[in-house]
């Protein structure tokens, strides 16, 4: 057993680890939070059996370290989700945005196709909020095809994302109506399953914001609960790797605490969380 390093992180030290977190995902730690840092990263030394924060921060860097880094990533951000999270927001893409695709459709302005991507899905109640939500309009879109695209930065969040089991605290969040009409109890476990005809909507993918995502032409983005530690440099190189990411007429749900409602000037603001790329 080593004996871990009980003090801060040096000033020298916190400047290193705040340029190598900005780096890996733009998020940008403020300098007065090196005790919470310290704390946190504290946890990992214990974890790894590392004496000091200098000798991780140098493991962290290796080859060797590069499995530590997803547990790193899940030290410093926050995988805090939920179904239904803020509910106005699936409220819109249940009724207005699926009247105006049909509508489009039937006026023969787009095909009968829709694309959405949760970007930093977490463990993905997110992305499989959005599925629901079209499938309890599957006779306006029957025939039609539908993804759903969820992408997180951590390996952690995105393999519960892609198995599709939730606790019983967690699917309490879904009236009782929806979730026996799209979760399968294993009563064994205490677990919900998402069904298949959910899952089979939805892709995940491991994905850095800071980073072009390689796929485009979505009808709608969510981004929501991520930016607010992210550098204002970050978060406009995010914000324009999203725009790129949408088709043209589609939107951007966003999430109000992102600190970017000034930053989105290419868009046309349609409401308190929404914005349209004409
Ligand atoms: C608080 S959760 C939000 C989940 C969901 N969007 C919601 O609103 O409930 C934030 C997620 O952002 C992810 N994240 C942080 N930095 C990221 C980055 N640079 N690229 C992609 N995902 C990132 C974290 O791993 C975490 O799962």
């Amino acid at each position: 057993m080593v004996a871990v390093d009980s003090s801060q992180l040096t000033p020298k030290e916190f400047q290193q680890f705040q340029t190598f977190i900005l780096k890996l995902c733009g998020i940008s730690v403020p300098d007065n939070k090196i005790t919470l840092l310290s704390n946190r990263i504290r946890r990992r030394l214990r974890a790894t059996n590392i004496p000091d924060f200098d000798g991780y921060f140098k493991f962290l860097k290796s080859a060797a370290g590069k499995d530590e880094l997803e547990d790193f990533l899940s030290a410093i951000t926050t995988n805090e989700t939920s179904f239904f999270r803020t509910e106005k927001h699936f409220d819109w893409l249940r009724t207005e945005f699926v009247e105006m695709l049909v509508n489009q459709a039937k006026t023969g302005t787009r095909q009968r196709s829709i694309r959405i991507w949760s970007a930093a899905c977490s463990t993905g109640e997110e992305p499989y909020t959005i599925a629901l939500c079209l499938a309890e309009n599957q006779h306006k879109l029957a025939g039609w095809k539908i993804s759903v695209l969820g992408t997180d930065i951590s390996e952690h969040a995105i393999s519960k994302a892609r198995a599709g089991l939730f606790g019983e605290d967690i699917c309490n969040e879904i009236p009782e109506k929806l979730r026996s009409k799209y979760f399968l109890k294993h009563a064994e476990s205490n677990t919900w399953e998402v069904k298949p005809v959910l899952k089979q909507m939805v892709t995940i993918k491991r994905h850095n914001l800071m980073e072009r995502n390689p796929e485009s032409g979505f009808d709608c983005v969510f981004i929501r609960n991520v930016l607010i530690y992210f550098s204002r440099e970050s978060k406009q190189q995010v914000i324009d790797h999203l725009v790129h990411s949408m088709a043209k007429g589609a939107y951007l749900v966003v999430g109000p605490s992102e600190g970017i409602f000034d930053m989105l000037g290419m868009l046309t603001k349609r409401s308190t969380f929404l914005y349209q790329k004409e």
